[in-house]
């Protein structure tokens, strides 16, 4: 199949787009290279043996999004391209409204004038907001409580609408719970730009003498150590899931939304006492003030996935441990060294 993967050059969209190439796929990747680099698509190819070919576009610019339709004969899109800083979402709502939502729904415009009705959608456990019932099915109610995760929900109501309008579409919503570790290679992984946001990230940081410690945001939750909760999934079983999803989509029309995740959850002092193990050093950290809109505890119910996809997480936290750490030990800087 000719599959085009936006946000190609990212962290999840990297890995995907390696999976598809090593499934015998063929893959245009299209990223307007905001906030990743086109280093990751090189070092694609050479684990794959193959090249997926790169246009570099906005979503923004339909001009563009058009041409990359034209004439290559694509017949699935996996959606990743998006803003994803939740802080900046709340400094700037109207640039993440108009990036995620109406670049999707120009990425939509596209497809239908294109005859291509397939699509996988990054979605995102964001979706749940602060829900507490856990472990979280995809019947939980949508409350996300921020611009970034409001994007992530109007995408997937849209999409909804979408598919009840126009029977032709196949559609799959992906929650993606939290994505840590790297491909097994060390070659490619997560590059945040700036301060990383997310704990996998700042952790391997620390650990690579990048920055100083690690801030732990709460020690006073309700949970076994008093730190939050979060259901860790290797992004190399998450980028499985994408093809899983793809398949199933070649099975017919509809749109279905599944979470991918491990369904165990792990505290913060458990993730630094793996990390530390898989680094083989002590990370500092100190505990300060809770995260405003971070819950107590996430994970997810994946039986939906399993039973629908036959697909499961594989990889434990020791395994994203080591695979982050081999990343980071030998791409200190991430890409930017080449
Ligand atoms: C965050 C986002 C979510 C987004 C997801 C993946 C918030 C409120 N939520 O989820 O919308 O979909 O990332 O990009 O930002 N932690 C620390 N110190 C740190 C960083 C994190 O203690 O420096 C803790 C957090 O409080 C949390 C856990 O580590 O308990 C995981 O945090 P993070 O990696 O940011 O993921 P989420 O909060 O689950």
């Amino acid at each position: 199949m000719r599959i085009l993967v936006t946000g190609g050059t990212g962290y999840i969209g990297s890995h995907t787009t390696l999976a598809l190439l090593e499934a015998g796929h063929d893959v245009v990747v299209v990223d307007n290279l905001l906030n990743s680099s086109q280093e990751s698509l090189r070092r694609v190819q050479e684990l794959a043996g193959r090249k997926a070919e790169f246009i570099q576009a906005d979503l923004l610019d339909t001009a563009a999004l058009d041409a990359a339709f034209d004439g290559r004969s694509i017949e699935a899109v996996i959606h990743f391209a998006g803003l994803k800083a939740v802080g900046e979402s709340v400094a700037k709502p109207l640039y993440y409204y108009s990036n995620n939502v109406v670049g999707t729904i120009n990425l939509l415009h596209a497809m239908e004038r294109h005859d291509v009705r397939t699509i996988v959608f990054s979605s995102s456990a964001t979706v749940y907001g602060a829900s507490e019932e856990v472990p979280l099915t995809e019947d939980t109610p949508m409350n996300a409580v921020n611009p970034y995760g409001r994007t992530k929900e109007h995408i997937e109501d849209i999409l909804s609408d979408l598919g009840s309008a126009d029977p032709r579409w196949s559609i799959a919503l992906l929650r993606y719970f939290n994505p840590a570790g790297a491909h097994e290679s060390g070659r490619i992984g997560e590059d945040p730009t700036g301060i990383p946001n997310n704990l996998l990230p700042f952790v391997a940081q620390v650990a690579v003498g990048r920055r100083d410690k690690v801030m732990v945001f709460g020690n006073d939750y309700p949970t076994p150590d008093g730190t939050g909760v979060r259901d860790y999934i290797h992004v190399v079983d998450l980028a499985a899931g994408h093809l899983a999803a793809l398949n199933y989509l070649g099975e017919g029309p509809g749109v279905r939304r599944w979470n991918l995740g491990t369904g165990n959850g792990s505290s913060v002092l458990e993730v630094l006492t793996a990390f530390s193990a898989a680094a083989g050093k002590d990370i500092a950290y100190e505990f300060t003030d809770r995260r405003p809109g971070d819950a107590a505890v996430s994970y997810a119910d994946p039986s939906a996935a399993h039973a629908d996809l036959g697909w499961r997480a594989e990889r434990s936290l020791a395994t994203m441990c080591e695979d982050h750490w081999r990343w980071q030990k030998n791409n200190p800087e991430g890409y930017a060294a080449g």
